[in-house]
């Protein structure tokens, strides 16, 4: 089929009705299409996100600034988990119900076959968000639910026997319609496998690649980030440019569901391995602190990516920048406010600011004072949240 028929059965953005998914969930033995599937990820990333999931074919349910909804079968699940730099967890949706007072929530909980997927336990973690509906107390209707979940698992009493902490049930209630979703990706999936070593303000792993993406970086044209710090945005960049994986090694809350096909996740993992690039990039890391940059170097030998990125130990001010002009510069310059340092940055951020007249550049920070030198005719911005701390985003607009 070509890519653009392909596009073709992509569905357009629509609202699911109120009940359309069975009261049992959903077929757990047959790969059985059409369930839905939220995706949460860092706030302003939902483009990127809903972009990898055409790469996977899966079509966009509905869009939200922190979150996207698709369709999915059980394959879909393991290959957006294994495979989205920008998502920090998959839920599947396993049922749905208008939902409008306290009664009818405790009723449609208690209703719901909790040992479907897993086999039910009092140590399961209940998160909410409410938007635009009767019920708005998130605390609340974790509160009901907890208490409809705990009297359904007296029912099942049999089953109750093995106790794991991972697992966490969302509900999301927007326009009165309530979504009681499990997390199948366990810990956030920002946590890659290769930072073993950290630094005290380390970028976000999605957030740094979500500015790798947005910059358009053409993998055969040199990379530098002058700030590396533990080495994010390079390696990366790196794991993107070699299209690994970005959630390789680390164990998938799926894997404990009763109905994970070991035979179809071994397929993905085959071709995964079989899906790797090999080219000469040129990324450059650098530090100005030896012992950071130590970090950086046993970060990227844990991902595979040292013979991709050149690291150097070097000051900035004094640094000569290389490749002439012709590079891509990403980077997370230094911050008073995470480092709890009293430095005078000011003429570390005039002279990046005199470089990024010459060259293209995108820089993620918290320093208070870098809108007086980015000046808004030759640069964009926007706010993001590193963690929970805001950070600000300036990429140079094309010429
Ligand atoms: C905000 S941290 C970068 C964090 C990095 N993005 C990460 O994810 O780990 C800023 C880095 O800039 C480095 N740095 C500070 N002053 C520098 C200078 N003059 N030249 C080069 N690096 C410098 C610090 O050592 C620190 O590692």
């Amino acid at each position: 089929m070509s890519e653009a028929n392909k596009g073709d059965l992509i569905p357009p953005p629509r609202f699911i009705g109120t009940h359309p998914l069975p009261k049992g969930g959903p077929n757990l033995h047959k790969n059985k299409p059409s369930m839905q599937i939220l995706i949460t990820c860092p706030f302003w990333c939902a483009s990127l996100l809903t972009k990898e999931l055409k790469r996977l074919d899966l079509p966009l349910v509905e869009s939200h600034p922190t979150a996207v909804l698709s369709e999915w079968t059980w394959k879909d699940i393991y290959n957006i988990n294994l495979w989205s730099r920008i998502a920090n967890k998959v839920y599947a949706v396993m049922w749905e119900d208008k939902i409008t007072n306290f009664d009818q929530l405790f009723d449609f909980v208690l209703s719901l076959s909790w040992n479907t997927l897993f086999v039910p336990t009092s140590e399961f973690s209940l998160h909410a968000s409410c938007k635009n509906s009767q019920i708005m107390s998130e605390k609340s209707l974790v509160s009901v639910t907890h208490k409809a979940i705990l009297t359904s698992l007296n029912i099942l009493q049999d089953t109750k026997t093995d106790p794991d902490k991972s697992q966490e049930v969302f509900l999301f209630m927007s326009w009165n319609n309530l979504k009681v979703c499990i997390n199948t990706s366990g810990a956030s999936l920002h946590q890659r496998w290769w930072r073993t070593q950290t630094w005290p303000a380390p970028l976000k792993e999605n957030l740094a690649v979500a500015i790798i993406l947005l910059s358009w970086w053409k993998f055969n044209k040199p990379l530098i980030d002058p700030f590396c710090g533990s080495g994010t945005i390079a390696i990366e960049a790196a794991l993107l440019a070699k299209n690994i994986a970005p959630w390789k090694h680390r164990n998938f809350a799926f894997q404990q569901f009763k109905n994970f096909d070991f035979n179809i996740w071994n397929e993905i993992l085959l071709d995964e391995k079989n899906s790797e690039f090999n080219n000469n990039y040129q990324i450059v890391a650098r530090d100005i602190d030896e012992k950071v940059l130590g970090y950086a170097k046993i970060n990227a030998q844990n991902a595979w990516v040292s013979d991709c990125i050149t690291f150097e130990h070097q000051d900035f001010q004094s640094g000569l920048m290389l490749f002439e002009w012709d590079f891509w510069l990403i980077t997370n310059p230094p911050y008073w406010k995470r480092l709890n340092s009293n430095d005078d940055l000011s003429p570390l951020y005039e002279k990046l600011a005199d470089y990024l007249k010459e060259c293209y550049g995108w820089v993620i920070s918290s320093y208070p004072w870098m809108w007086k030198l980015f000046n808004s005719k030759h640069f964009s911005h926007k706010q993001l949240y590193n963690w929970a701390d805001e950070v600000d985003f300036y990429w140079k607009k094309p010429v």
